[in-house]
């Protein structure tokens, strides 16, 4: 083929692209044209190519320091891929960009292979399936361990809609599974300011699960737990792989070896090494910068 054949193939590719991304801002699933052509229905991700989530020569700087530099990277659907590097590495920048809370200088941002992120406001991506977890709990003390739940399923909804709001029984069974699922059934009735802080950390983490998302990332979700509910929280992350797709970051090693499959070392802003703990462990170049400090 010429070179200007290949030019305007490429043309009409991204011309389609931004079709498609524009009706699926107006449509629940974009219809059949969300899929190139394949049925896809509302709510549900083109999981096609194997991968739930890739990023592509992502790059960003903040005054002149590329806190992300050149990041590629994918997320197979029902992976748990866990992240790890040095402070400072770019990984909470890399969720801050997935999630559309930092917009990066360039490169592609994929949920799915045909959904853009970069298109997407940060609460347009929440209600397109991708929960994300911080640091610091963000339960609300005052509230029972079940009203916290109930209101994760009103954050999207408005004013109205919200103090007219009742459980219907698929989400009244959603509920009781979530809190069986968290370990947090003993708990229902309890107000969030009485739990232990890994007991907030799990009920955030089934806030989110409430919109039963298909990709969720958690920042340092052990950071700050005792031993007992670092294991317990492994347990659940390995409970919650193959329904969701997770994404870890963590600085706790023995709780990467307990819950890793792949793992992926970042260090200024790009992916050092990737593969096993064992073999990432066992790389010169990773020792150097993380693991030998
Ligand atoms: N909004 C921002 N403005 C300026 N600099 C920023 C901003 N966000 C992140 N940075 C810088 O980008 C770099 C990457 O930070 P980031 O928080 O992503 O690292 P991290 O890998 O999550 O580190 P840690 O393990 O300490 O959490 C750091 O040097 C940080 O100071
Ligand atoms: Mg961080």
């Amino acid at each position: 083929m010429t070179p200007d054949l290949l030019e305007q193939g490429a043309e009409r590719v991204a011309a389609h692209e931004a079709l498609v991304a524009a009706r699926g801002r107006h449509t629940e699933s974009g219809g059949r044209e969300a899929g190139f052509g394949r049925p896809v229905e509302a709510g549900q991700v083109d999981v096609v190519h194997g991968r739930i989530l890739y990023l592509d020569d992502v790059s960003v700087s903040f005054d002149g320091f590329k806190a992300i530099n050149k990041l590629s990277l994918d997320i197979a659907p029902g992976e748990l891929r866990c992240i790890i590097g040095p402070n400072g590495a770019g990984k909470t920048t890399m969720m801050d960009i997935i999630t559309g809370k930092t917009r990066p200088d360039e490169g592609k941002v994929f949920f799915g292979s045909t959904i853009d992120l970069l298109r997407y406001r940060e609460a347009e991506i929440a209600g397109l399936g991708i929960g994300r977890k911080f640091q610091k709990p963000t339960v609300f003390e005052q509230l029972t361990v079940f009203e916290n739940l109930e209101l994760a399923l009103k954050t999207h909804k408005g004013v109205r809609a919200s103090m007219f709001f009742r459980l219907d029984s698929a989400q009244s069974d959603r509920l009781a599974e979530v809190l069986h699922t968290i370990h947090l059934a003993a708990q229902v009735t309890q107000s969030a300011g009485t739990l232990s802080h890994g007991q907030k950390q799990w009920l955030e983490i089934g806030m989110l699960l409430m919109q039963d998302p298909k990709l969720l990332l958690l920042d340092e979700p052990v950071a700050g737990m005792t031993d007992e509910e670092t294991a317990r929280t492994a347990e659940l992350f390995l409970s919650l792989k193959g329904r969701h797709s997770l994404m870890v970051v963590e600085h706790d090693m023995s709780f990467i070896r307990t819950i890793s499959d792949i793992v992926t070392v970042l260090c200024d802003g790009a992916v050092l090494a990737q593969g096993t703990l064992d073999q990432v462990q066992a790389d010169e170049r990773v020792i150097e910068v993380y693991l030998g400090r």
